[in-house]
């Protein structure tokens, strides 16, 4: 009794998850025209249609079966029915009625890529493309790395808290002011050939306008190795320069001065002076500064336990704002920062 019992329920169970099945696909049923209507009613109230189908599978039912299947039957049926009333042509005009275009679309905003971050991946494309390799380091730095380390004496302004941000309890601990710091922890654990890039973001005690931030991105570049000349910096910037402005790219490098390199230099590339604004962002020279660099002072090699008698070495470093903005025309550095859409959007076509 007991087992003949349970085949029962699952009989039972089984046509109404048959009906129930049907129901949905009938339900889904959307006629775009009077074909479609057609075709639904011959295959369900047609002669050999699913209605009858299930109406003959109704007949060799158990009787105690019978109340909730045939309720089950009937509802299908009410609804394949009504499917039939629909008018696609109605429905159609309907959809489409011209009132409905003035509607607001959902917002699918897929965001894109910011400035900032698409040319630091240029940048590290073109210097991967010659060895270069990433090492990254702390944003919160000791003085030794950020300052001692790379040849900077106690007296240098760049120490001053004018100029740096320290940390007020302890004057040892500071917000790195460069990426050059990467260049000493990377020397301190790893012996020469050395070929790294550095990018991150530095910070600065200074006033915001429209050329300077108190915090923006560097990338910082060192090539460590046995015989590196001036030579080798010159023609791997240059190298640089083309892949970044074009391969008709001019550079020229003047003397400077960094605590870390000797001989030191600024490198500019020759921007035009085609238009009034190539008169006033170069001051009348067509000429642009993009970098500092310099032969690494074999004080700065000492000091990462690295033997300056047998290994030379160059090192660069480059404002990633700054670049953005020549290559993007870019006149405020604070746009980079405000995250207005109406800014960033015009930079989703470089995702
Ligand atoms: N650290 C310098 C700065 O923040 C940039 C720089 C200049 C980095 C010369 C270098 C270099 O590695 O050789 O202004």
């Amino acid at each position: 009794m007991c087992s003949v019992q349970s085949k029962y329920t699952q009989n039972n169970n089984s046509v109404i998850k048959k009906i129930n099945q049907i129901e949905n696909e009938v339900k889904q049923f959307l006629p775009s025209s009077k074909d479609d209507l057609d075709y639904f009613k011959i295959k369900y109230l047609g002669k050999n249609g699913v209605l009858n189908k299930l109406f003959d599978d109704f007949k060799t039912i158990s009787v105690s079966e019978k109340k909730d299947v045939g309720k089950a039957l009937n509802k299908l049926k009410s609804l394949v029915k009504s499917k039939l009333s629909f008018n696609p042509e109605r429905q159609t005009t309907k959809t489409f009625k011209p009132e409905d275009l003035t509607k607001t679309v959902k917002n699918n905003n897929l965001g894109s890529r910011h400035p900032l971050a698409i040319v630091e991946q240029e940048i590290i494309e073109i210097f991967s493309s010659i060895g270069f390799s990433i090492s990254e380091g702390p944003e919160i730095e000791d003085d030794w790395h950020n300052f001692t380390a790379l040849n900077t004496p106690q007296e240098h302004p760049a120490r001053d808290m004018q100029d740096t941000f320290f940390i007020q309890s302890n004057p040892d601990i500071l917000l790195r002011s460069h990426t050059s710091s990467v260049q000493v922890r990377h020397m301190q654990k790893n012996p020469p050939p050395i070929r790294i890039l550095s990018p991150g973001r530095v910070y600065r005690n200074e006033a915001i306008s429209a050329r300077a931030h108190c915090l923006f991105h560097q990338i910082e570049g060192l090539y460590i190795d046995k015989n590196v000349s001036f030579a080798d910096l010159k023609q791997t910037l240059l190298f640089f320069a083309k892949k970044m402005f074009g391969e008709k790219s001019r550079i020229r490098l003047r003397p400077s001065f960094f605590p870390f390199t000797e001989p030191s230099a600024e490198v500019d590339v020759y921007w035009g002076l085609k238009t009034e604004a190539d008169y006033r962002i170069t001051k009348g020279t067509g000429w642009l500064e993009i970098l500092g660099c310099g032969m690494v002072d074999p004080n700065v090699l000492e000091n990462c336990n690295i033997n300056s008698k047998s290994f030379t070495g160059f090192a660069f470093g480059m404002g990633i704002e700054r670049i953005a903005m020549l290559k993007y025309k870019i006149d405020d550095i604070r746009l980079f920062y405000e995250n207005d859409l109406r800014f960033l959007k015009q930079f989703s076509s470089y995702l």
